[in-house]
């Protein structure tokens, strides 16, 4: 894989291999080169948020502004005992595995063996494979990890699980939920149970702005993704 980065508008491209074709010209070679047109680009080894742009679609991802939050507030790291449900596209598992390299682990739950397997094959794409198990089950039914970090549940119904939850966390271990309605919030908040501390409930508004000309926020945007909900086990 090679990452094409054109080098006036800062557009990426991420190409199997080179020759690569561009809207910008044929791209053949590595370093600082030039297309076929003339247009400089740089060509070197994607990174992580590169491969973002190669990630197979299926059910929405938890996406990184919000996961990056959840990275922030909880400390999540190399070590990590990670639970993750559901896969879905692997997106989030692949993001938390990522960060608890090398000696962490991520095990990582979904009821549909469809979405698993496209959750493997993008975590594959990472190369990060090797730092999380793909389950397929039911977390309502039960969640065989104990000593767990962070139990993260980005699926429609997670009150369903929260004993199961309760059984893998450590003491002083996070429960994290993603959810993108207020009526899920208020059901999640509600049925609670006293081993874990109220919610902390946080929503993240990122708004980009436009780099060049007149210097000013984008007229459009990702205006709502999901509530963030973190609770510790007590
Ligand atoms: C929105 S997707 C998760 C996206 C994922 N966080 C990502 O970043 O790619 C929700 C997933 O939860 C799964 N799911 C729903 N209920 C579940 C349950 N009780 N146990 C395990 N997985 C479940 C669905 O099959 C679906 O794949």
């Amino acid at each position: 894989m090679h990452l094409l980065i054109h080098r006036k508008s800062g557009k990426r491209y991420v190409a199997p291999s080179l020759p690569y074709n561009t809207e910008h010209g044929l791209v053949r070679s590595t370093g600082r080169t030039e297309s076929s047109t003339g247009e400089p680009f740089t060509v070197v080894e994607p990174r992580f948020v590169d491969l973002w742009l190669k990630l197979k679609r299926g059910p929405q991802w938890s996406h990184p502004k919000d996961l990056s939050l959840v990275l922030g507030l909880t400390g999540l790291g190399p070590g990590w005992k990670v639970v993750d449900a559901g896969s879905g596209t692997g997106f989030a598992a692949s993001f938390f595995a990522y960060h608890v390299r090398p000696n962490g682990h991520v095990y990582s739950y979904d009821i549909r063996p469809k979405n698993i397997s496209i959750a493997r094959e993008n975590a594959e794409l990472f190369g990060l494979q090797d730092y999380i198990s793909f389950k397929e089950g039911d977390v309502s039914k039960g969640i065989d990890e104990r000593d767990v970090d962070l139990v993260f549940f980005d699926l429609p119904e997670p009150w369903t699980a929260y004993k199961h939850a309760a059984d893998a966390l450590k003491l002083g271990g996070f429960l994290v939920l993603y959810l993108p309605t207020v009526d899920q919030v208020t059901r999640a908040r509600d049925e609670l149970p006293d081993c874990f501390t109220p919610f902390e409930v946080y929503e993240l508004v990122l708004r980009r702005w436009k780099s060049t000309g007149p210097l000013r926020p984008e007229n459009t945007g990702l205006l709502h993704t999901a509530f963030i909900l973190i609770s510790r086990k007590v």
